[in-house]
């Protein structure tokens, strides 16, 4: 019989054991994705009542059976719009929509070229297709290109990488991998889930920079404020995709109230296409706050703000004493981050006043002598 005390001591003894905090509603939230605060805003929940009252609370059915509505449709087309793409295709999340799409386009004739902090559903996508998978230094373009130069197959290779990267809050040196992409005959995909809605007007960094990557993935579920993932690219990819991304075929379509929340959020970013800009310059002046407490916010270029404390229980300790405080700000251990970078990770949202941050700047500023 399988038992789990042994693992779970380990698991204990190295400071890695996982809670499930419940979310309190008196506290000062700094680890939430809702970077533009839409998650509760009026309109979204206005939108999703409307769409449960029309078609119901859930679609308990694949899209390919009956569960596709018209506000799945709707949302793919804004979504491609979005992101500068030719078209897009819902998923049940961001997970789902990177292992749907890595395990269905690649195969084991096939190699990856990964940055080594690529999300865990990146890898896990590449991992089921048995593609070769070649994990380069994080954003080391140096490193892809010897890689690129020394890796050949059979069939097709694929570079793979986030945006913006989730625990270090940095961003992928994007034209570069474009231009190597091009170079090597490479197709480039990137997982905009921390991007969008925030970068580019809304529609990510590689369209605020001009680029066209083959295939851009992103959540619902982080700034646009509802739940689920989407991939985008050229029609053929989604027409390949629906015929066989199998965590789009075997799965339930969307919850009618996800669509109509998201398509509403985009409604709002598209009315005020300067929130991600200012979003990104509160960002700037909570680094300035944490940085004159004495603590560095490096590599982070964006709303993701991490203080890297290093070990473990350290990490556990500083959040605990946040929480104490009445701020919820979560210790990052390994394996979501390497190990011996333990951390906490800040991440600013339009809901925080400038007050809210020098706040929880002090209460690092305490911790650190009042340096
Ligand atoms: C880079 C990245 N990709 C994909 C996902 C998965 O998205 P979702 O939460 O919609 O499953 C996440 C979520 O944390 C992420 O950070």
């Amino acid at each position: 019989m399988r038992t789990y005390g042994r693992d779970l001591a380990r698991i204990e003894k190295d400071g890695l054991t996982r809670r499930l905090p419940v979310r309190k509603p008196d506290v000062l939230e700094f680890s939430s994705n809702d970077y533009l605060g839409l998650a509760d805003h009026p309109l979204l929940k206005e939108a999703s009542i409307r769409a449960i009252e029309m078609y119901g609370s859930g679609v308990a059915a694949s899209r390919l059976m009956s569960g596709n509505i018209s506000l799945h449709e709707e949302l793919e087309n804004r979504l491609a719009r979005l992101t500068g793409m030719e078209a897009a295709l819902l998923f049940g999340c961001g997970f789902m929509a990177n292992t749907g799409l890595l395990s269905s386009i690649t195969s084991r004739d096939d190699l990856v070229f990964a940055d080594r902090l690529n999300h865990a559903s990146l890898v896990d996508g590449a991992l089921l297709s048995r593609a070769g998978v070649f994990r380069y230094r994080h954003c080391d373009t140096d490193h892809l290109e010897y890689f690129l130069a020394n890796r050949t197959c059979r069939g097709n290779r694929f570079i793979v990488t986030d945006s913006l990267f989730s625990m270090d809050g940095d961003i992928a040196p994007l034209r570069k991998l474009h231009q190597l992409s091009m170079c090597y005959d490479c197709n480039l995909i990137v997982d905009e889930a921390h991007a969008i809605g925030v970068f580019g007007n809304g529609g990510g960094i590689c369209r605020e920079l001009g680029i066209r990557p083959h295939t851009v993935i992103g959540t619902l579920s982080k700034a646009l404020g509802s739940y689920g993932g989407f991939v985008a690219g050229n029609a053929d990819l989604i027409k390949y995709l629906i015929n066989n991304a199998r965590t789009f075929i075997y799965s339930t379509g969307l919850p009618p109230a996800a669509p109509a929340a998201a398509l509403k959020a985009l409604d709002i970013i598209e009315s005020k296409p300067c929130c991600g800009r200012k979003l990104l310059d509160m960002a700037a002046d909570f680094r300035g706050m944490i940085e004159s407490s004495g603590f560095s916010t490096a590599p982070s270029e964006s709303q993701i703000v991490p203080v890297r404390v290093g070990e473990n229980r350290k990490a556990v300790a500083f959040s605990e004493y946040f929480e104490r405080n009445g701020i919820s700000a979560v210790a990052i251990r390994p394996p979501t981050v390497p190990a011996g970078t333990a951390r906490i990770r800040f991440s600013v949202t339009l809901r925080h006043s400038r007050k809210d941050l020098s706040s929880a700047a002090l209460i690092l500023n305490s911790i650190n002598g009042g340096r």
